[in-house]
């Protein structure tokens, strides 16, 4: 089937839900998702969002703190610009009917998590993923430009390659007309054709073996660019969360929010025993990628699978009424939070890199934009300040609706695309083929290109992930395709560029961290 859009729009969590409804009021509206609409990172997140709400607060300091957690290689002007326009953004959260706790006062409750100077993220108790998840869901589905399409899963973005051109990442004016969709429930694969086109698919923690991220963040977005031949950028600093619940049959792992830690719980190892005083001394509270080394160290010295997280010290309120999702999550698992210590260890958990993108979101690609945890702006750096990346979206999807908005009223669909040809393939009717080199993938990346690497380890992993691309290139090219093939080969594309990234970085930098490149005061905690 052929589709007609003025803005399509390729996932449905915070960032292509908050582009779908700047736009809408100037076009049609086609929002795709390949599972179900509120499936996503956004759904899960738990912490909050990062803003400077009040004077007790300053633009200055939350710039500081990311430029410090992105170890010197944020992008200076990207990092002032997302920052000041937050509270602007939290407002138009509000005002689509998301709900942030607030205080007694009146004043929005803010919480404080590793690498923040002051208390500034907005939250709604553990779960404000799930509730701006919902406020903005319900916010499109009562508009009437704007068509929201379940089990769509999209498969490749339509250039001029699709028209027989060659093109190459060297091809000066690369077009994106819209994309290639599967639809999941028919197996079809229609056209859809776009005046303009945002990608918001999300991360790719499933590149991973334990990933806090759901199963459906495979880096669809960044390995279609890749496909594409258009700019991606800075895919080595993949960012661990330090603490996911040590669960090891669970997939997604749990995440127990830094919150916890920004309210008193301290990281402990295996025997009780503090220890981050002998990395940083912010402690529990230093920036995410030295915690999260820190804990892998320890992991490996001790020969052990988890640390300990205790929130014994905040107290039975606190901890009931603040982390309700949290204390009954553990529960559920046997813990007791206010009596027991949480066994938790790393996750992959956020890629800071992806599709870059300038300040109005647009990418190398002619019509294609990109926001949400698929792009990369510049704001992380080398590391993410937590908290930042709900912002990044919101901020991101504002301004690429604006340029769209004005780049559509001078565009027409290219006519010319021909359909998907399906013609002489067959249905793969061996699964294992998919989910064994799944498995291997992930525990190549696991192993060899996790929170230490090093250059033995990323050749390795280079030279395994080569052969399973060949073998699943020739799986492609004889098969039908489907979601899961599909997906692996995403993962693979994503695979490979992280590998590529981190070998081509010559020096440990946020969070990527290579025993061979260890300079002397480079313990993993210069800032
Ligand atoms: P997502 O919300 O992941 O949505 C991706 C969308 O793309 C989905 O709708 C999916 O169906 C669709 N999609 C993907 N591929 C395709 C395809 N091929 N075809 C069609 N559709 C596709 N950040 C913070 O700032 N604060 C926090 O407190 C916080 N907590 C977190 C907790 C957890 C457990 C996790 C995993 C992340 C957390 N993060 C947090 C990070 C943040 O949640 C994500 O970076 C952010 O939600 C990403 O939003 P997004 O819109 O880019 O993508
Ligand atoms: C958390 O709640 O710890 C996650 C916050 C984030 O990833 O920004």
């Amino acid at each position: 089937m052929r589709h007609e859009v003025d803005f399509l729009v390729i996932g449905s969590g915070i960032a292509g839900l908050s582009f779908a409804l700047k736009v809408a009021p100037y076009g049609t509206v086609c929002i795709l998702s390949k599972g179900e609409a509120a499936e996503g990172s956004t759904r899960y997140a738990q912490g909050g969002i990062a803003a400077v709400m009040y004077d007790t607060d300053s633009f200055d300091k939350h710039i500081q703190d990311t430029l410090v957690a992105g170890d010197g290689i944020c992008d200076r002007d990207v990092v002032m610009m997302t920052i000041k326009e937050a509270p602007e953004r939290i407002e138009e959260l509000v005002q689509y009917g998301v709900n942030f706790d607030k205080q007694r006062s009146g004043k929005f409750d803010l919480h404080r998590e590793g690498g923040h100077s002051e208390f500034r993220i907005l939250h709604h108790k553990d779960n404000t993923g799930e509730e701006i998840e919902r406020g903005l869901l319900q916010a499109v589905h009562d508009h009437p430009n704007i068509e929201l399409k379940e089990h769509q899963f999209a498969i490749d973005l339509i250039t001029q390659h699709h028209l027989g051109q060659r093109v190459t990442k060297h091809t000066p004016d690369i077009d994106c007309y819209g994309v290639y969709a599967l639809d999941v429930k028919t197996q079809e694969i229609d056209t859809y054709l776009a005046k303009v086109t945002l990608l918001a698919t999300g991360g790719m923690g499933n590149v991973y073996t334990t990933t806090t991220t759901p199963i459906l963040s495979t880096g669809d977005g960044v390995a279609m660019v890749h496909r594409a031949r258009g700019v991606l950028k800075d895919l080595e600093f993949m960012q661990f969360h330090p603490t996911s619940l040590y669960n090891p049959s669970e997939r997604p792992a749990f995440l127990i929010t830094e919150a916890l830690r920004g309210a008193g719980a301290i990281l402990k190892d295996y025997d009780g025993h503090e220890f981050m005083q002998k990395y940083d001394s912010r402690l529990s509270l230093a920036p995410r990628d030295i915690v999260a080394r820190a804990i892998d160290n320890e992991m490996k010295l001790a020969g052990v699978d988890h640390v300990y997280l205790d929130a014994r010290g905040i107290g039975h309120k606190k901890l009931i009424e603040g982390f309700p999702t949290i204390y009954a999550k553990c529960l559920e698992q046997g813990i007791n939070i206010t009596k027991e210590m949480i066994p938790v260890r790393p996750a992959a958990h956020y890629q800071c890199g992806g599709i870059a993108v300038d300040k109005r979101g647009r990418s190398s690609i002619h019509h294609l934009y990109a926001a949400g945890e698929c792009a990369c702006t510049g704001l992380h750096g080398g590391n993410r300040l937590a908290s930042n990346s709900l912002l990044e979206a919101v901020v991101y999807a504002h301004n690429a609706a604006m340029d769209a908005i004005e780049s559509v009223r001078t565009t027409e669909h290219n006519h010319q695309v021909p359909d998907w040809n399906a013609e002489g393939l067959v249905l793969n009717e061996e699964m294992v083929l998919i989910t064994q080199t799944k498995k291997e993938l992930q525990e190549i990346m696991t192993n060899y290109v996790g929170i230490v690497r090093s250059d033995l380890r990323l050749q390795r992993a280079f030279n395994r992930m080569n052969l399973i691309f060949r073998e699943t290139e020739e799986l492609y090219n004889r098969s039908l395709l489907t979601e899961e093939l599909s997906e692996l080969r995403n993962l693979i594309a994503c695979a490979y560029l992280i590998i590529k990234q981190a070998q081509a970085r010559r020096e440990n930098v946020g969070l990527h961290y290579s025993i061979d490149l260890v300079k002397e005061g480079d313990a993993g905690n210069r800032r």
